[in-house]
C-alpha cells in the first residue's frame, strides 16, 4: 500500500493537495447508461472531458504535479451514454524524467498532460505546459505525443485559443533554460503548424495562459521566474521576483508573419494564471486603435513560498495604441478561479463569462487560498459558479450548497445560432458530506435557476483544473 491508496487515515501526514477531494482515485472505471435527474437536453450531443493532477505513483510535491486524469462523459439524445476516466498513458507515467540533471534540458515527448484538453482540427489534444500535447481518442485512449509532423519543437500551452473567424489555432510554448524563452505558434484550421516565432522576454517567466483578439496576440511576461537551483532541489522551482518587472506585449497576427515583434506595454507588478478574454476595435478597413483584455490578476504569485497564493480579481487592461498608455481597472471583488466564456466569442467583444467562486464572497481568497500562504487553490471554497455580465457589471451566483464544491463552468451553446448566454453550463461537483460526484447541466443564462440534469457518477471526482465540450460532428 502506498500513501495514496488510503486518502483518509494518514491525512495528518498528507499535503492538502493530496487530502479531501484533492486525493487521486486509484482505479479507472467505466459505467454506461448512468441515471439521470431531470432531463438531459437532447441537443447536448456529445462528450464532456475534464482534465486534472491525478498522481499515480506517489505522493507529488505540488498540486500541479500529479499524472493527468481524464473524466469523460458521453450525452445523446438526452441520455447519459458513459462515464469513464483515465489516465493519460504519458513516458512520465512510465516513470521517465523530462528532464536530463546532467545536462538540463528537457525531453519534449515527457509531460504529465494533466491541465486541459482540447480539440482542433480533429484532434483531442490532452495539455500540460512544459511538453508537446498528448492525443487521445474520444473513447479517452492514449495516441501518444502530437509534435504536428515534426514541426513543433518547443513545449505547448494548457491554454491554446482557437480563432472562431480563421479556424486557427493560436498557442504558444515557454521554455526555462535558454532563449527564446517564449515561441508563438499558429496551426490552420486543418491541423498544420504554419507559424513559429521567438518572443523576446525578459527571462524564464512562467506564462500559464494568453489571448488573441482579432488582430492581435496577447503575451504575458510577468514576475514569476524559473530558478534551475530550486529545482535541482526538487522543490517547487518558480519563485516571485519583483525586479523582474511586469509588462504585456501585442503583437498584430498578420504583422507576425513578416517578422514584426510585441509591442510591449509596462503594467504594474501582478501575476495572471487564466484570462478571460480580449478584443480590438479594428476593422477590416481600419487599423485597432485600442485592445483589451479581461483576466484574473493576483497582486503577487508565490511571494512567501510555493503555498502562497493572493486572491485573484476579475480585471481589464485597456491599451491604447495611439498613446502608449494602459489604463487598469478592477471589475469585481469577488475572488475567482477558473474563467470562461462562450468560445465562439473568442478575441471579440463579450458580454458574459462565468468563473468559478467561495459561496462567501470572501474578499481574502479563500478560493484562492489565504493571504497567511496557508492554502493554495482552495477549491473546498468553491461553492459557487459566478455569472460577470461586462455589459452591466451585475454578477449572478449559482450556489450548490455549503457542502459541494463546483469545477470549472464550460458553456455549451444551445445551438449554433444561439445568442451569447443561450446555453448550459456543464461541469462536474463533488459533495464533500457525501463524497461523492455528479455531472451538472445548469442553464447558462439563468443562475438563479435549479439545474437543468445533474447525473450522479459511480466515483468521486476529484478537483480538477480545466475541461471541454466536445459536440458530435
Ligand atoms: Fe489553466
Amino acid at each position: 500500500m502506498t500513501a495514496l491508496d488510503d486518502a483518509t487515515a494518514p491525512a495528518r501526514r498528507l499535503p492538502w493537495h493530496l487530502r479531501g477531494n484533492y486525493a487521486p482515485v486509484l482505479s479507472e472505471v467505466d459505467a454506461v447508461d448512468l441515471p439521470v435527474h431531470g432531463a438531459l437536453p437532447h441537443e447536448l450531443n456529445g462528450r464532456y472531458f475534464r482534465n486534472g493532477a491525478n498522481p499515480k505513483n506517489g505522493p507529488t510535491m505540488h498540486w500541479f504535479a500529479g499524472d493527468g486524469m481524464l473524466h469523460g462523459i458521453r450525452l445523446r439524445e438526452g441520455r447519459a451514454e458513459w462515464y469513464r476516466n483515465r489516465w493519460v498513458r504519458t513516458k512520465a507515467l512510465d516513470g521517465v524524467d523530462r528532464m536530463d540533471m546532467s545536462t538540463g534540458t528537457f525531453d519534449l515527448t515527457v509531460g504529465l498532460a494533466n491541465t486541459h484538453v482540447v480539440r482542433h482540427a480533429g484532434r483531442i489534444l490532452a495539455l500540460e505546459e512544459g511538453s508537446f500535447p498528448n492525443e487521445v481518442s474520444p473513447d479517452l485512449d492514449t495516441l501518444g505525443p502530437c509534435d504536428f509532423d515534426g514541426r513543433l519543437h518547443t513545449p505547448f500551452t494548457a491554454h491554446p485559443h482557437t480563432c472562431p473567424e480563421t479556424g486557427e489555432m493560436h498557442f504558444f510554448g515557454y521554455e526555462l533554460v535558454s532563449a527564446p524563452f517564449v515561441t508563438y505558434h499558429v496551426v490552420d484550421r486543418d491541423g498544420t503548424l504554419v507559424h513559429s516565432q521567438p518572443i523576446e522576454v525578459g527571462g524564464p517567466t512562467m506564462v500559464h495562459d494568453f489571448a488573441i483578439s482579432r488582430h492581435y496576440a496577447i503575451f504575458l511576461d510577468l514576475p514569476v521566474v524559473f530558478d534551475l537551483d530550486l529545482a535541482l532541489t526538487g522543490t517547487m522551482p518558480f519563485q516571485w521576483r519583483e525586479s523582474y518587472g511586469a509588462r504585456i506585449g501585442l503583437l498584430h497576427r498578420d504583422r507576425a508573419r513578416v517578422g514584426e515583434a510585441p509591442r510591449w506595454f509596462d503594467v504594474p507588478l501582478c501575476y495572471v494564471f487564466h484570462i478571460m478574454n480580449a478584443w480590438d476595435d479594428g476593422t477590416d478597413d481600419t487599423e485597432a486603435t485600442s485592445v483589451w483584455l479581461d483576466a484574473g490578476r493576483h497582486a503577487t504569485m508565490w511571494a512567501g513560498g510555493p503555498d502562497s497564493f493572493e486572491p485573484c480579481f476579475m480585471h481589464r487592461w485597456r491599451f491604447d495604441l495611439h498613446t502608449g498608455q494602459v489604463h487598469e481597472e478592477q471589475l469585481d471583488d469577488v475572488s475567482h478561479a477558473f474563467p470562461r466564456i462562450d468560445d465562439r466569442l473568442t478575441g471579440l467583444p463579450n458580454r458574459f463569462g462565468w468563473a468559478v467562486a467561495p459561496r462567501d464572497g470572501n474578499i481574502n481568497g479563500s478560493i484562492n487560498g489565504s493571504r497567511n500562504g496557508s492554502r493554495n487553490g482552495d477549491m473546498d471554497a468553491a461553492s459557487c459558479i459566478v455569472k460577470y455580465d461586462l455589459h452591466t457589471g451585475a454578477r449572478s451566483v449559482h450556489d450548490f450548497g455549503p457542502t459541494s464544491q463546483s469545477g470549472e463552468p464550460v458553456f455549451v451553446p444551445a445551438g449554433d445560432d444561439a445568442a451569447e448566454d443561450d446555453g448550459y453550463l456543464v461541469t462536474y461537483v463533488h459533495d464533500a458530506a457525501t463524497e461523492t460526484s455528479k455531472f451538472v447541466v445548469l442553464h447558462a443564462a439563468d443562475m438563479t435557476a435549479a439545474p437543468i440534469a445533474t447525473v450522479p457518477l459511480p466515483q468521486r471526482v476529484p478537483h480538477g483544473f480545466h475541461g471541454s465540450w466536445f459536440a458530435d460532428l
